[in-house]
């Protein structure tokens, strides 16, 4: 085990246009999906941790996003994400030490951690108790040459959508969301009792949250984006959906990563979620 203990990790204060640009090094580093705008979202509703190298420059980044009230008598969440090293420097115990101070954070605030892991992540994790509850997958669909459908169907506010993800989730995150969903070239659909976010992303557009109470009512919102929209889409959805994962397979998409939803419980009862309802994730970074 590296010695940790002598890695400085430091809340960043604020986003300035230098501290953007490094933390968005990261992001490309890894291939991950984040845009700038995220790292606004993470320093307006939560808090960012990192390590400098001797220039001064940020090698280790995660983040700390407290979740809304619970629906049910329990403890808060928050989530931790944006767990990343930058190559050159990873196996010294920097995303260990990133790790520990949001994990720190978050136990300080009397808050229940949870987050999703990468296959890489989830080994780390797994050395601070963290569980796993259920899985998901990635599925990413190249840019189309032409597309085939109509008119997205537009959904008339995000109110039911607020109102799904709190029941699928246990808690709610409505400011989050709406942020989300005010982003430029961001949209919240609706077809039937599925509704979705869609939100621009650094290598692909992501559709998610989707949530609905009935898997076929997502997969047939699935198919009308991804009839619609020409640019590459990515979809994070939760394993042993077979409907789901037929509509994907067949509209083009294939499985790119699995994620674990893990939970650091430590005997806190959390209010009950109903995981059938949630189509799809935000994305990892977000629950
Ligand atoms: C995952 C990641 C953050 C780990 O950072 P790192 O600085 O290389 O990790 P550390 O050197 O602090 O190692 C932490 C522990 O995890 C273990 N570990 C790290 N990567 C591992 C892997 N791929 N498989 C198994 N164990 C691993 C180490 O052995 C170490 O254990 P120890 O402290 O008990 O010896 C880094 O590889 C990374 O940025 N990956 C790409 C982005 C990513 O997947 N982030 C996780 C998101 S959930």
């Amino acid at each position: 085990m590296a010695n940790t203990e002598a890695i400085a990790v430091q809340r960043v204060p604020a986003l300035t246009p230098e501290v953007q640009a490094q933390l968005q090094q990261l992001v490309v580093h890894s291939h991950w999906n984040q845009l700038p705008a995220d790292w606004a979202q993470f320093f307006q509703l939560g808090t960012v941790h990192a390590v400098r190298d001797a220039g001064c420059a940020i090698t280790a980044s995660g983040a700390v996003l407290p979740m809304g009230a619970p629906t049910a008598p329990g403890p808060p969440v928050s989530w931790i994400s944006m767990i990343l090293v930058s190559p050159a420097q990873r196996g010294c115990g920097l995303g260990r030490a990133v790790f520990a101070s949001c994990l720190a954070q978050v136990l300080a605030d009397h808050r229940v951690p949870m987050l999703d892991a990468t296959p890489q992540g989830e080994a780390l994790y797994a050395k601070f108790g963290f569980e796993p509850q259920w899985r998901f997958t990635r599925w990413r669909r190249a840019r189309q040459e032409a597309v085939t459908g109509g008119a997205l169907p537009m959904a008339n506010g995000v109110d039911h959508l607020l109102r799904l993800d709190a029941q699928a989730l246990g808690f709610e995150r409505a400011a989050l969301l709406r942020g989300l969903a005010a982003r430029e070239g961001a949209m919240c659909l609706r077809l039937g009792d599925a509704t979705a976010l869609l939100r621009p992303g650094r290598t692909a557009t992501q559709i998610g949250p989707m949530h609905a109470h009935d898997e076929a009512d997502g997969a047939a919102l699935l198919d009308a984006i991804a009839a619609a929209r020409p640019e590459a889409l990515v979809i994070d959805v939760p394993q042993g959906r077979p409907r789901m994962e037929a509509r994907l397979q067949a509209a083009g998409f294939t499985p790119e990563r699995p994620f674990a939803r893990m939970v650091r419980h430590a005997g806190h009862a959390l209010a009950p979620a109903h995981t059938a309802i949630v189509q799809a994730v935000a994305g990892p970074e977000y629950a």
